[in-house]
């Protein structure tokens, strides 16, 4: 059985102090769960990383943190940009790597995902690694090709070992921000097609242990139904990850 992983990405929102007060009302919120059976992330700007991770030790192991992007060279002169190790040594403990932001407005292309994937994982941190199709690639009828192209240029480089502590996450861009979600029923036909790529490639042991997480629009209202497919294991949630209420009620799906 899979665990099911509920993770708010923030995106460029919230300063420090509102992002420690959204995680406080989480811990609150969470602190009746006893036996919290997933695994719950906050992805938060990188200025509020140290912050959110000192915030976070106070929910007895129920909120985990993640950045949204980094570099993957070590160190050097890369201006403006945050290194893996970095990360690691702050803290982090997930990733997100190639959201559809990063490959629309800063051009990130499946080869440097690749090489970030690779970085990330030699940090021992866990890429949650995206992909999706536009509107105009769903309507075109060439989708699954896309996302095809996403999974097998960014990750099939690496080994059985390290698929084995990777998170794939299925964001069509046209549900992204939107309110329109894709109906469980498409988000389940890219779940088991994203599912079936890794089993050709890896085996079908491996793509039975990989967590799916679908993206788009998650809201209190549809996750149950979302997450109850089969090959959905639970939600990478934007707007909705920025209230506590809304985010617990994901959570609570
Ligand atoms: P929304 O939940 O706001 O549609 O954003 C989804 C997303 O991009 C999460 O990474």
């Amino acid at each position: 059985m899979r665990k099911k992983i509920v993770a708010g990405n923030w995106k460029m929102y919230t300063t420090v102090e509102e992002g420690i007060s959204l995680v406080n009302n989480l811990i609150a919120g969470l602190s009746k769960e006893e036996n919290l059976n997933k695994t719950v992330i906050v992805i938060p700007p990188a200025l509020h990383l140290t912050s959110i991770i000192q915030t976070a030790k106070n929910s007895a192991g129920k909120i985990h943190v993640g950045a949204q992007n980094c570099y993957f060279e070590k160190e050097g002169a890369y201006t403006g940009e945050i290194s893996p190790r970095m990360l690691s040594h702050a803290g982090v403990e997930y990733v997100i790597l190639g959201h559809s932001e990063r490959r629309q407005y800063f051009n990130e292309s499946n080869q440097l995902l690749a090489k970030k994937t690779i970085a990330v994982l030699e940090e021992k941190m866990t890429p949650i690694y995206c992909c999706g199709e536009t509107l105009e690639q769903r309507e075109s009828g060439k989708y699954k090709d896309v996302i095809k192209a996403q999974i097998e240029e960014g990750l099939f480089d690496l080994s059985a070992a390290q698929i084995s502590n990777i998170i794939v996450a299925y964001e069509p861009v046209w549900a992204i921000g939107t309110g329109k979600t894709a109906s469980p029923e498409q988000a389940q036909e890219i779940h088991a097609f994203i599912r079936s790529l890794f089993a050709l490639k890896y085996g079908a042991a491996i793509a039975e242990q990989l967590p799916i997480l679908y993206g788009g629009s998650v809201k209190p209202g549809n996750a149950a139904e979302l997450f109850s497919q089969a090959d959905i294991d639970g939600g990478l949630v934007g707007g909705a990850a920025l209230k506590a209420d809304d985010f617990l009620g994901i959570i609570n799906a």
